[in-house]
């Protein structure tokens, strides 16, 4: 299984944000994490479509963007033509994600399904077979910089089991409080794919630390 390294923008500099870009195309990141807030689904607004500009003519890698926000549907489509490679939105957000995962679908983007931690796993396992990947929270969404939820192993090892179960391949993504000390144990239970934002850019070489943080040495 590939490890997948997705550093979220949400850390970077974005009074040097090409510095920043070029940083990450060098680096062995696989993807960029886009955390999209709009100030009523979590606390906190982020960015929006001027900064996917941005990163859609300058970023080199797969976009995986993040919405953190209410009525998703109005602007996965947005999104697509701003260049994400996948879009993820919240379960909890919405009444039913099926017809919105269907809007992505058709725009050849790769569906996710994300989840906050005081949300029981239970409300992601219907649509697990039926998307590319589920993203569990392991901090409450809403801003970068906050400690590790550890509540968040279980949460993993139990997607993890039903994909295996089920003969499924769809990716398990990890986001909020990752870094070197928690990553070895994430990848051994069972996660695909792993965002970190102040791990990587508050680190001294944000390079290493991507590399760092897939653990293979
Ligand atoms: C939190 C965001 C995360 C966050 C990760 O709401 O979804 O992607 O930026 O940042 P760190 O790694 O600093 O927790
Ligand atoms: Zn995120």
């Amino acid at each position: 299984m590939n490890r997948i390294i997705s550093p979220s923008m949400l850390s970077a500099d974005f009074g040097h944000l090409s510095e920043d870009i070029q940083m990450i195309n060098r680096s062995a990141a696989e993807w960029l994490h886009v955390d999209v807030m709009d100030g009523v689904f979590v606390p906190n607004i982020s960015f929006g479509f001027p900064i996917m500009e941005v990163l859609k003519k300058q970023c080199t890698k797969p976009l995986d963007v993040h919405l953190m926000i209410t009525h998703p549907e109005r602007y996965v489509e947005r999104f697509a033509d701003a260049g994400a490679s996948s879009i993820g939105f919240h379960v909890e957000a919405v009444d039913d994600p099926r017809p919105i995962l269907e809007m992505i679908r058709k725009k050849g983007c790769k569906t996710c399904l994300t989840i906050n931690p005081d949300i029981a796993v239970d409300r992601l396992l219907p649509y697990v077979a039926e998307v590319d990947m589920v993203l569990l929270m392991s901090v409450l969404a809403g801003y970068g910089g906050q400690t590790f939820i550890t509540e968040t192993f279980p949460r993993l090892k139990q997607v993890r089991k039903f994909i295996d179960e089920n003969g499924l391949s769809t990716l398990i993504e990890i986001d909020g409080g990752v870094n070197a000390n928690n990553a070895q144990q994430l990848w051994d239970s069972g996660a695909d794919v792993l965002v970190a934002g102040s791990a990587v850019f508050k680190a001294k070489d944000p390079e290493r630390e991507i590399v760092r943080l897939k653990c293979l040495d």
